[in-house]
Order: C-alpha cells, then structure tokens, then sequence
C-alpha cells in the first residue's frame, strides 16, 4: 500500500472510531448487559458486543477481502495472517468498564502480509486517539509524538498484569524490583499507551492477538521493542506473554528472564 492510500485508509478508520466512541457514550450510561464469558472475571457486555459489530460491519463493507479477527467472535476464524488483516478488540478493559466506566479503550490494527500497517488505541474517557504506523508516524489526536527516551529498566516504572507479579512468571518480582515500581491499570491498550509516553518504561501480560495487535505497531514505530518475555518474535495468531520495553530495558529484563528460567 502506498502513503496516499495508507493515508486514506486512515482517514476512514478515525471516522468509524468517531462513530464507535459516540455510540459507546450513548451506551455506557444505560444499564448495561453484562455476561461471564469463562468466568467472573472474564466479562463481556452489550456495549463490548455493539462496538465489534459496528467496527466488522464497517471494514466488511470498505474492505471485502480481508480477514477480520475479532474478540468477540463477529469476524473470521485466522488461520494466517496473509493479505489484509484486520484485528479488532472492541472494548479492552471489559472489568474496568463495568466496575469503572473509566479506563479502556477502542483497538483496531491492519496488517499487510503479516507486516503492521496502521495501529489505533482510542483512550475513550480522555477522548484522546492514539493512530499511525511506521508510513505516517504515530499521533495523539492532532499531536505527533516523538520516541519515549532509551531509559533503563532502572529508571523507569514497569506494568505488569496481576496474574504475571502473582504467580511469579519469568522472574516478574524481579524485574520490578530492579524498576522504580510497579503499575497495574487494567487495559492493554491504556498500558501501551503508557509507554508510548515514557509514563512507564515498560509493560508485559499474557495477551491475545487483539490485546496486542494495534499497540505493537505503534510502539515499534515510536522505537520500542514488542517481543516475547524472552525476546523471541511475537506470534500473531496465538496468546503471547508480550513484553514492550526500551531497548536498554529489554536487554535488563533479558537478563533477569534468562536467570528465572
Ligand atoms: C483484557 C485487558 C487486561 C489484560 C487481559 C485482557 P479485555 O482485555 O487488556 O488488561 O490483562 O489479558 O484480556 O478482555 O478487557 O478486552
Ligand atoms: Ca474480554
Ligand atoms: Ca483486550
Ligand atoms: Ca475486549
């Protein structure tokens, strides 16, 4: 895809996101439906099931073609990541959402033959849409950002999910112990964009493809490293304990790994 077409492409997904956000608003101050999916902490709602289907129903019609992977189940079933990939979590954050109302966010990613195209975290309580790829940059609403320092794991706050710093994964006690502290929001994609600030200098948790898909592109095109805990490349099609950092933190959090191990 050539820059004038990755640009209207853009164009036309920060229109849907538009729509999506105001549909969410008119939503989220109803009573909501909500449903355990596997358990009492794996939620869904009206809102996270009209979000999916607004969004497939949209890159459908504007982009018949491709593959459509969402988390709710309104798209296709993956099996490769060839052609046009489109990766959809409609809400993330279900839990922060329902007990909340704060805290989530709207992912959309496009992937070219496996290679990321355009990334989209919309933070929707601060209004505040995080969009690019490496062919346009990366921006906040109308402001470009530039690269987060190349601070070490030393200098920096971690995230780390609960189950991650609970059941010791990988040496996660350790690695916070060598940060300045730990954070624990509750959203992937706030926790991605956390980084993308230098709030945090780096985040990791067992995610699935749509948790991780749209911040991968932009962290990587904002010079971040988005690996596997022991840096080995993440698996799109599969959940991954996605580790994004600094460089210089990634190669401190290689080093506490690979003694954990
Ligand atoms: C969840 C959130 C959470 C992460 C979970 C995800 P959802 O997404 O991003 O922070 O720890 O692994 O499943 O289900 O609210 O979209
Ligand atoms: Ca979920
Ligand atoms: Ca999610
Ligand atoms: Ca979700």
């Amino acid at each position: 895809m050539d820059e004038q077409a990755i640009i209207r492409v853009d164009q036309t997904v920060r229109k849907w996101l538009h729509a999506d956000y105001d549909l969410m608003q008119k939503m989220m101050h109803k009573d909501l439906e909500v449903s355990e999916k596997t358990g009492p902490r794996d939620l869904v709602t009206n809102v996270d099931k009209a979000s999916e289907r607004f969004l497939i129903e949209k890159i459908r019609t504007f982009d018949p073609d491709a593959k459509i992977l969402g988390e709710e189940g309104f798209g296709d079933c993956l099996t490769s990541m060839d052609g046009n990939v489109w990766i959809v979590d409609p809400l993330d954050g279900t839990m922060n959402f329902v007990k909340q109302r704060d805290h989530f966010a709207i992912m959309i990613a496009l992937y070219q033959d496996g290679k990321g195209v355009l990334g989209y975290i919309f933070d929707v309580m601060n209004d505040v849409l995080y969009a690019g790829g490496p062919a346009v940059g990366v921006y906040a609403n109308d402001e470009r950002l530039t690269a987060p320092n190349n601070i070490p794991l030393s200098e920096g706050l971690f995230g780390a999910s609960g189950p991650l710093v609970i059941g010791n994964i990988s040496g996660m006690q350790e690695i916070i112990r060598h940060s300045r502290g730990m954070r624990i929001y509750g959203s992937a994609g706030i926790e991605f964009i956390h980084a993308f600030l230098g709030k945090t200098v780096g985040y990791s948790s067992f995610l699935k493809p749509w948790d991780f898909a749209a911040g991968r592109i932009l962290a990587e095109t904002l010079g971040l490293v988005v690996t596997k805990i022991d840096g080995s490349p993440l698996d799109m099609l599969s959940s991954n304990l996605v580790l994004v950092t600094t460089g210089k933190a990634q190669q401190d959090i290689r080093t506490i790994v690979n003694e954990n191990v």
